[in-house]
This record gives structure tokens, sequence and C-alpha cells, in this order.
């Protein structure tokens, strides 16, 4: 049995008093959750506050993203060693929001992916199609060239160490989620890629994340899909409240 992951990433959102104030209501709502592992990803900015106020709790603290070089010149960026200090235990690679506005490639997703892994950091790696490409019944060749250009190039162990989420890009932040069955399609099909590049054991093994306008309305349903091994959750995970009833879906 595959244990569920429920993860929040606030994207652009909340300062530190902010996200002080959501873990003081948050953290009691969830308290005695044990039917899922917790994630939330503060934008850089707020990870320390986040990580204090998260401490003797079940929650755990993501980074939005990293660089794959440990250190050196390269203005604006944070190593996977950095996340590690300030108390991350996972990152999210590869979101849409970056592959869009900030020339993320399947590459460089490979790259981030490692260093993350090296660092002892749980990635969570993103992939997904775009509305264009589900209408022209693409879905499936374009998850699986994401998957082989970016984390078909880990080890077996180093797969072993990874999440995914599969996020269509045309159920991002549009209220637009994608149905349950068509969300556990595409993650069959990304199991099945992972058992023709890995084993069937590694396949068995792979959590994949849903992400694209969940909601408390729509968990219950793509919870009772058995290949979805939990959420990547955007808008509603920025109120207590609906996280906290995503949470006890899960
Ligand atoms: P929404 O839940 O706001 O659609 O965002 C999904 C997402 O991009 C999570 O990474």
């Amino acid at each position: 049995m595959r244990r569920r992951v429920i993860a929040g990433n606030w994207k652009m959102f909340k300062t530190q008093s902010e996200t002080r104030a959501f873990f003081s209501a948050f953290a009691p709502l969830v308290g005695s959750s044990t039917n899922c592992d917790i994630v939330i990803a503060p934008p850089f900015t707020a990870i320390p506050a986040a990580v204090e106020v998260a401490k003797g709790t079940n929650i755990a603290i993501s980074g939005q993203d990293v660089f794959w070089e440990k250190d050196g010149a390269f203005t604006g960026e944070i190593s996977a060693n950095m996340l590690v200090e300030a108390g991350c235990r996972y990152v999210i690679i590869g979101h849409s929001e970056r592959r869009q506005f900030f020339g993320e490639t399947d590459e460089t997703v490979a790259k981030k992916t490692k260093a993350a892994l090296a660092a002892g950091l749980t990635p969570i790696v993103c992939l997904g199609e775009l509305l264009s490409h589900r209408e022209a019944g693409q879905t499936h060749h374009i998850c699986k060239s994401q998957f082989t250009g970016g984390v078909a190039a880990l080890t077996a162990d180093e797969f072993s160490r990874i999440l995914i989420a599969y996020e269509p890009v045309w159920a991002i932040g549009t209220g637009r989620t994608a149905t349950p069955e068509i969300a556990s399609d595409v993650h069959r099909f990304l199991r099945q890629c992972a058992a023709e590049r890995f084993s069937a054991a590694h396949a068995s093994a792979l959590r994949i994340l849903y992400g694209g306008s969940v909601k408390p309305d729509n968990i219950q349903g793509l919870m009772a899909q058995e290949e979805l091994d939990g959420a990547l959750v955007g808008g509603a995970s920025l109120d207590a409240k609906s996280f906290a009833t995503i949470v006890s879906f899960a």
C-alpha cells in the first residue's frame, strides 16, 4: 500500500507573517491526521518561518525549485544544501509555471532532481500536457517524452526516492479539474513508463500525485481512485480550513 501525500504549493503567495498565521490555524486542524504525509511549499523567504512553526508537527516543508550546482556565481539561485540547511525535506521540480515562464526543460529537471537527491531532499517532479496536446490526442505522448527526457535519467535507486506529480496544464488555476478517470488513466500510463524504464517493483512503489484545481469539493472523488497517491494543491492550500479538509480525505 502506497502512503498518500498531500502537498500544498503556495507559489508566490504569503509573507512570513502570513505564513505564521496560516500555521497557527492549520496545524491544530491536521494534528491528529496520520493517514497521509503533509507537505507545504512556501516561497523561499518564508521557509525559515514555516520550518520554525512546523517544528513538532506532522507537516514537512518543501522548496518550490532548486538549482543543480552546489554553489557559485549564479545570481538568484538556491542550492539543495541551502534548502536542507533551512529545514526543507522536499522540493518541487519542473512545475509547469517554471517550464512556461522560466525556461525549465526536461534536461534541467533531470539535473535538479539528481542534485536534490544527492542532498537528501525528496523531489516532487512535475509533468503534464497542455490543452492543445490533450485536444490533439497527444497526452500520453507528451507525458512519456517528459518522463523519458527527465526522470528516466535517474538510476533505479534515485528513482525509488522521488515523487511524481501529474499536473495537466489546462487544469492548473482554471477551476477545470481533470475527472478522476482522466487522472487515473495518465497515472496508470506513467506507472507503465516507470515499469518499462526501471522495473515492475519500482512502478508499483512509485507515488504519483495529481495536481490541477484540487478543491475540498472534488478531493473525495479523486482520492477514490486507487491510482492517485495524493495531490499537489495550489490555490486551495492557501486557506487553512480548505487545505485541512483536503488532507482529511486523503
Ligand atoms: P491549483 O490547485 O491552483 O490549480 O494549482 C495547481 C498547481 O499548480 C499545484 O502545483
